[in-house]
């Protein structure tokens, strides 16, 4: 059975421009978040309060958030630190991320921590977020493979999962950063998290298309009964610490399956369309989701 309606979790504005080479203005940033909470996405993440030297495209946070921050909209930023949930909630954030890595060359190169270093850097950084009554989303990065490492154990996913869960995370979402996994896999890990007590519920899955397998991952995740996907706008995307990482799942690929499917997700794909097109001749290239290109080659 699959779910009558999934919540989009949208993050081209940050894990979509996180990895732009040129900058994007800010004002352009603002008005790509305000067309994409006007297509109809409810959950539009934002920016992230790293440090800037570490991602210079989002080094603008202070700028862009209050431009967007009166949006009837969810407006998650990714926090990696107390510093950086600080700067959060002196701007009046309401939700926050931390990003975990199932795999140790991951932290080192994302994080500059081990995995059980950054475990340790987010803990208060949660414990704080939840008592401040903020939502609190947790990535896990390289749940399926990674590029140093090759495939990842299940095993060692649900480990890292299950301390974000236990530390008060509400939602976790299941990263494959390079866009590596494929069904099968995806559906032995959420059956081996609920093993592990992680109710699907709390559950979501982040997809990058790397080898075309974004959709189909999806497909298999909705049957498991997960409702919230991560997709970002046009397909734009990719991780600055990690080789190899492609664009996200595009959104516009996501709404035309579930649109398909008959699954509600109050977005007007149409808007999208638009937006994705638009945001396409500020960066001077083409979108890369297939979606996209069909419907404006008309
Ligand atoms: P570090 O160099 O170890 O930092 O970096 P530190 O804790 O040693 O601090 C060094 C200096 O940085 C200090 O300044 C801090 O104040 C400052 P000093 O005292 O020397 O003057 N600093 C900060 N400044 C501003 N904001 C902050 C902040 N924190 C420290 N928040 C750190 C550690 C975590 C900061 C760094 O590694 C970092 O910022 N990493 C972020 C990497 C990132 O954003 N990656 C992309 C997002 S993850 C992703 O894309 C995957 C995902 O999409 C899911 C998937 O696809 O898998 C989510
Ligand atoms: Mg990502």
């Amino acid at each position: 059975a699959l779910p009558a309606r999934v919540r989009i979790h949208e993050v081209g504005p940050r894990d979509g421009l996180q990895n732009e080479k040129t900058a994007v203005p800010t004002g352009v940033k603002a008005e790509f978040v305000r067309r994409l909470a006007a297509a109809g996405l409810s959950t539009v993440e934002a920016t992230s309060f790293v440090h800037p030297k570490w991602v210079p495209q989002l080094a603008d946070a202070e700028e862009l958030f209050p431009l967007v921050n009166g949006l009837p909209v969810r407006l998650p930023v990714l926090v990696p630190n107390e510093r950086g949930l600080d700067r959060a909630l002196a701007l009046g954030a309401r939700e926050v991320a931390v990003f975990a890595s199932a795999t140790e060359s991951f932290a080192r190169a994302n994080l500059n921590r081990t995995v059980d270093e950054a475990l340790a850097m987010f803990e208060p950084v949660v414990i704080r977020a939840v008592e401040a009554g903020l939502k609190v989303r947790g990535y896990l990065s390289m749940c399926f493979g990674d590029p140093w490492e090759g495939a990842v154990p299940v095993e060692r996913t649900v480990r890292v999962t299950k301390a974000l869960a236990d530390m008060g995370c509400d939602e976790l979402s299941l990263g494959d950063t390079i866009g590596v996994a494929t069904p099968g896999h995806v559906q032995a890990l959420l059956t081996a998290l609920n093993g592990a007590g992680v109710p699907t519920s709390r559950l979501a899955v982040h997809f990058h298309d790397t080898y075309g397998q974004a959709l189909s991952n999806t497909l298999a995740a909705l049957r498991h009964g997960v409702t919230t996907v991560d997709a970002s706008a046009g397909g734009l995307g990719g991780c600055p610490y990690a080789k190899s990482a492609t664009g996200n799942l595009a959104t516009e690929d996501l709404v035309w399956m579930l649109d398909g499917l008959g699954i509600e997700t109050g977005v007007d794909l149409a808007a999208l369309t638009a937006t994705s097109v638009w945001m396409a001749e500020q960066l001077g290239r083409p979108s890369p989701s297939r979606t996209v290109r069909a419907l404006s080659h008309k």
